[in-house]
């Protein structure tokens, strides 16, 4: 299975968000995306699942464009794990479970569809919310549904918008460990949006390290989780020391930001945009 990313522009309105993305990953492998808040982390993602369509640049999938991938065809390809689960009915946790199965099932698939549920509920943990409607579990309790969503999908590519976002740190590690398997078990891509720089680094085969709508750095994790990139990306002195070959990070302050600064091209068009705007408000204003 192969993601292959070639030259991806994508914005919301004129100001652009992505910039010139381009990557090439194989699975079975088990990658994290890192970066400060805004770089476009979701956007790429959703660039990728189809979600939002590029402005230019392609993606495909095993050499096959997306653009000529049905939605249905590419949901059995490309599982997507989305940040919060806000799109929600109010239904138990197995019908949500369930839903996920959507771009398999065949008349009369039901009974298996349902132990593949009921089995990848037990492997995170939930079996025991099986029936508890889903709109009255805890944020953490959500993120283990909607991964179990996502994983009874069994894509090739699996996407995940930090996934543990809302765990304690035990199911943090858990969960993350349980993916890297995964990727390993079933020969699959899985890509995850993380903040934990420590965990992704302890886990991932790979971190692809954006900023400001760029991919700023890609690699093995000792080769990215540098003083020197963590400095310039997230703004931060840190000491990143080796733990049995993986880099761990101790935070030590942040940097303080120059006001004009970090005058990024993203932030800069976003700057132009706005005063465009305020012009133009100021101009009907006199009108
Ligand atoms: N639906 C949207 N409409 C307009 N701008 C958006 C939308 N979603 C995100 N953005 C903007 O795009 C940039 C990247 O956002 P996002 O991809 O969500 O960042 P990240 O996931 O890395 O935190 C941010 O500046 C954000 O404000
Ligand atoms: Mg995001």
């Amino acid at each position: 299975m192969q993601l292959k990313i070639n030259n991806v522009e994508f914005g919301y309105s004129s100001v652009p968000v992505l910039n010139d993305i381009s990557l090439d990953l194989a699975g079975p492998k088990f990658v994290s995306i890192l970066g400060p808040n805004g770089v476009g982390k979701s956007t790429l993602i959703h660039c990728i699942n189809k979600i939002l369509t590029p402005n230019s640049g392609s993606v495909f999938i095993d050499g096959k464009d997306v653009k000529n991938i049905t939605i249905k065809e590419l949901a059995k390809q490309v599982g997507y794990v989305p940040y919060s689960a806000s799109d929600t009915f109010p239904l138990t946790v197995v019908d949500t479970v369930l839903m996920g199965r959507h771009p398999h099932s065949k008349w009369g698939s039901l009974d298996k569809d349902l132990d593949i549920v009921y089995d990848t509920l037990k492997m995170l943990g939930i079996s025991h919310l099986a029936m508890r409607p889903f709109n009255e579990l805890s944020a953490g309790q959500h993120q283990k549904v909607m991964l179990a969503r996502g994983l009874v999908q069994e894509p090739q590519v699996l996407l995940l918008d930090e996934p543990t976002s809302n765990l304690d740190v035990r199911h943090q590690l858990d969960v993350t460990k349980m993916l890297k398997q995964l990727s390993v078990d079933r020969q699959i891509l899985i890509i995850m949006i993380s903040h934990d720089i420590n965990i992704a680094a302890k886990y991932a085969d790979e971190i692809i390290l954006m900023y400001q709508g760029r991919i700023y750095d890609v690699g093995a994790p000792a080769e990215v989780i540098t003083e020197n990139n963590l400095r310039v990306v997230y703004g931060v002195t840190s000491k990143v020391i080796d733990d049995n070959g993986r880099p761990h990070v101790i935070l030590e302050d942040a940097v303080p930001m120059g006001e004009e600064e970090p005058a990024s091209p993203v932030m800069a068009a976003a700057k132009r945009a706005k005063a465009e705007e305020t012009t133009k408000a100021g101009e009907k204003g006199e009108a």
